[in-house]
């Protein structure tokens, strides 16, 4: 049964994900130090510019939170519980002037103590294995309703391919997104893939983490409730360039959407002034690697260019997508990012103008 995200919200109030209590005891400091932080540092809205798992805005990413929370709150409180005995211990029976050479008494053996600290321990892991085995199955139990979006996200080194098969569009790096709101849930259902090696799509607000596993599928939802951009990465370390693999989901409001869509299904214009470039284009090697509709180009190694300019970013989020970052990025990827598969072609800088040009009028 799809169920609605305030139903999904009320569910999982104050269920924990993880299993193991005490392991957190040790991170308590760090995890909540760095929280702080990282809340100061974002605005609440989807336009975070600091990524954060603490201020979810998705269905999936609130239950997680909401599990989360759980756990912390019973570390902290054993935390506090062998913090303060230890405290007390080390205070009350520190070393005092007269003590030397006396013994305090020796207590061997308590069948309660032993019992209580066996006993208790094991319920609690207990509870939280029981409330995270029924969030993630809430979670990945989710039947998508019927106006729900569905994409296909295939991993790359480095970089991102995402196609819409319903709506005939592919493009790459930057997934847009209706708004879910709570009179029309509309959330997306994402295929993963990979193209080469492991991956991992997270975008923290949005949902938990999912590999993209070579010769397999898996899925995974999210339903953003906030128009704004929502900024992920991958997860999983990936080759050299893991860490500029980044990526951003677009929510639009739903007319906005439906704009976008049509804006995505139009070929490019023809622009007199592009075609040089264009020429350029043709008759090097970037045809065999890229796609742009309405031409020959068909290549599927690298990103589809039918719409690049429409792209906030390039090179999977590695530079803002401004003609000055273009022409650099086509002069020498190398330079921007080092371990690229996209080969410098060692053109000339007129060619390199024209061609700039060209890509420039793919809006
Ligand atoms: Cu792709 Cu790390």
């Amino acid at each position: 049964m799809w169920k609605s995200p305030r139903q999904l919200a009320e569910k999982h109030k104050g269920q924990p994900r993880k299993a193991s209590a005490m392991g957190y005891v040790f991170q308590i400091p760090i995890v909540l130090c760095w929280s702080l932080a990282a809340t100061l540092a974002a605005p609440g809205d989807g336009s975070a510019s600091v990524t954060n798992i603490f201020s979810p805005l998705s269905t999936p990413a609130e239950a997680i939170y909401e599990n989360a929370l759980l756990v912390l709150v019973i570390c902290a409180g054993i935390f506090l519980v062998v913090g303060g005995l230890l405290a007390y211990t080390i205070i009350r029976f520190r070393h005092r002037p007269g003590d030397a050479g006396r013994e305090p008494p020796q207590v061997y053996g308590s069948s309660q103590i032993e019992l209580a600290w066996t006993v208790v321990p094991i319920l609690i892991v207990f509870v939280l294995i029981l409330v995270t085995a029924r969030a993630i199955y809430d979670v990945q139990g989710a039947v998508p309703p019927a106006d729900a979006l569905n994409v296909t996200v295939v991993g790359h080194q480095w970089w991102w391919e995402i196609r819409y098969p319903e709506l005939g569009i592919v493009t790459a790096n930057e997934l847009h997104v209706p708004v879910s709101e709570s009179s029309r849930p509309r959330p997306t259902f994402l295929k993963l893939e990979s193209a080469d090696v492991a991956h991992s799509f997270w975008v923290p607000q949005l949902a938990g983490k999912t590999d993209l596993i070579p010769n397999r599928t898996n899925r995974m939802w999210i339903e953003p409730k906030q128009p704004g951009t929502y900024l992920g990465n991958c997860a999983e370390y990936c080759g050299t360039q893991h860490a500029h693999m980044l990526l951003r989901v677009i929510a639009h409001p739903p007319g906005e959407f439906e704009q976008w869509v049509a804006a995505q299904r139009q070929p490019p214009l023809e622009d007199p002034q592009a075609r040089v470039g264009r020429e350029v284009f043709f008759s090097t090697s970037c045809v065999n690697c890229h796609t742009i509709n309405g031409t020959p180009a068909r290549g599927t190694f690298g990103p589809d260019l039918t719409h690049l300019m429409s792209r906030e970013t390039l090179a999977a989020g590695a530079a803002p997508n401004t003609p000055a970052t273009l022409k650099a990025w086509v002069r020498d990827p190398q330079t921007l990012k080092v371990g690229s598969l996209m080969p410098n072609m060692q053109m000339t800088d007129t060619e390199l103008e024209h061609l700039v040009t060209y890509l420039l009028s793919l809006k």
